[in-house]
């Protein structure tokens, strides 16, 4: 892809700490996706942001290739966006280090992830998981980003990341563009099928909350025959008082484009036993082509890996530049 710098550029990335679900592909993949003609776009597999928590490596390994072949198969165009492996880049790190020394530990302690992460890892709260927030902001400022798709849970670090770029160059001018998150209208905030209340989560692969990408259709239409609803019978969008019923109706219009609207008039009358199977097939019909093109991208290792050569050859003359300039505003003496 030839940079086109009249184009706004879009930068987002998951990290694979687990494989892909459902709730990453509707808060984020399919957004890119939807942005990708109008914008330069940059996506990254953020590896080095996995291991705040204790990972396998060659699970690691895996998922981030999966997830490669997963962005891919998604729609992603490889001719038109730049598909990287994070830790490919090494400008990530340096970045991060820079940008660190400009975030507060305050606003870093009230960061809604940090503070979740924390209670659930109280034998591992470490350091990078609380600079974790700091990395994200530097993914993002490398490549001059104007907006950043994500999913509701990930609005709080890109807004963080405003405030150090927007904090850095109070002190040395224009360095960095401030990007803003851009969040879908529908399916920004995916909740677990068995326990509603609680956002759909990668990090546990046998968890029946979670449709992941990878799960066949057999598994997908169980995990949805077995969603969690309510005692009434009545399809009706209600976050407050129908949890459940309503993330399947979210789920259902994010994969349809149906209006919740539509969903009440098309299920009046049948209650869960037509609607929870009907919403079961409908992301089925969505995730199949997704899930048969990875499969078939993961048996060519040679292709996935001639992408991410390209990409991080590409990401990094656009990250090499923006360093260099920061180093240079905070006062390194450039490498003779
Ligand atoms: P991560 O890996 O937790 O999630 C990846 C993306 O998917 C969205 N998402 C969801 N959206 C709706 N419903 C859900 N249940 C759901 N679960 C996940 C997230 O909001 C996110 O957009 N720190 C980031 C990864 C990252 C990043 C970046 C993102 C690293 N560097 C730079 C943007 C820009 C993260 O942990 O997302």
């Amino acid at each position: 892809m030839e940079e086109n710098v009249k184009k706004l550029t879009e930068f987002s990335a998951i990290k694979p700490t687990g494989t892909l679900t459902l709730g990453s592909y509707l808060g984020a993949i399919k957004n890119w996706n939807e942005l990708c003609e109008e914008y330069n776009s940059i996506f990254c597999v953020a590896d080095m942001h996995s291991i705040t928590i204790r990972m396998d490596p060659a699970v690691l390994r895996r998922n981030a290739l999966e997830q490669l072949a997963y962005y891919i198969a998604s729609g992603l165009d490889t001719e038109k966006c730049i598909l990287f492996i994070q830790s490919h880049v090494h400008e990530h790190a340096e970045l991060s280090w820079v940008l660190g020394c400009y975030a507060m530990f305050g606003e870093l302690s009230r960061m809604t992830q940090f503070k979740d992460k924390s209670a659930k890892n109280a034998d591992n709260i470490n350091g990078g998981l609380f600079t974790y927030p700091v990395l994200m902001a530097a993914d993002i400022l490398l490549y001059g980003t104007d907006v950043v798709p994500v999913g509701e849970d990930q609005r709080q670090h890109v807004e963080l990341c405003r405030d150090i770029a927007n904090r850095f160059n109070g002190v040395y001018g224009d360095v960095f563009k401030l990007p803003r998150a851009i969040v879908p209208k529908v399916g920004a905030r995916v909740m677990s099928l068995t326990e509603p209340e609680k956002k759909m989560s990668k990090s546990d692969d046998n968890d029946p909350g979670s449709v992941m990408l990878r799960d066949t259709d057999d598994v997908i239409m169980r995990k949805f025959k077995r969603a969690v609803t309510d005692c009434e019978t009545c399809v009706r969008f209600d976050p407050e008082n129908k949890k459940g019923v309503s993330n399947l109706m979210t789920i259902y219009s994010a994969v349809t484009g149906k209006s919740y609207e539509e969903i009440e008039r098309e299920f009046d009358g049948k209650g869960y036993g037509v609607f929870k199977p009907a919403v079961g097939e409908a992301v089925c019909d969505t995730v199949r082509p997704i899930r048969e093109e990875a499969n078939r991208l993961l048996a060519d290792k040679a292709y996935l890996e001639s992408i991410y050569a390209d990409g991080a050859a590409k990401a990094s003359r656009i990250a090499a530049r923006t360093l260099s300039k920061v180093y240079k505003k905070v006062g390194f003496i450039k490498k003779a």
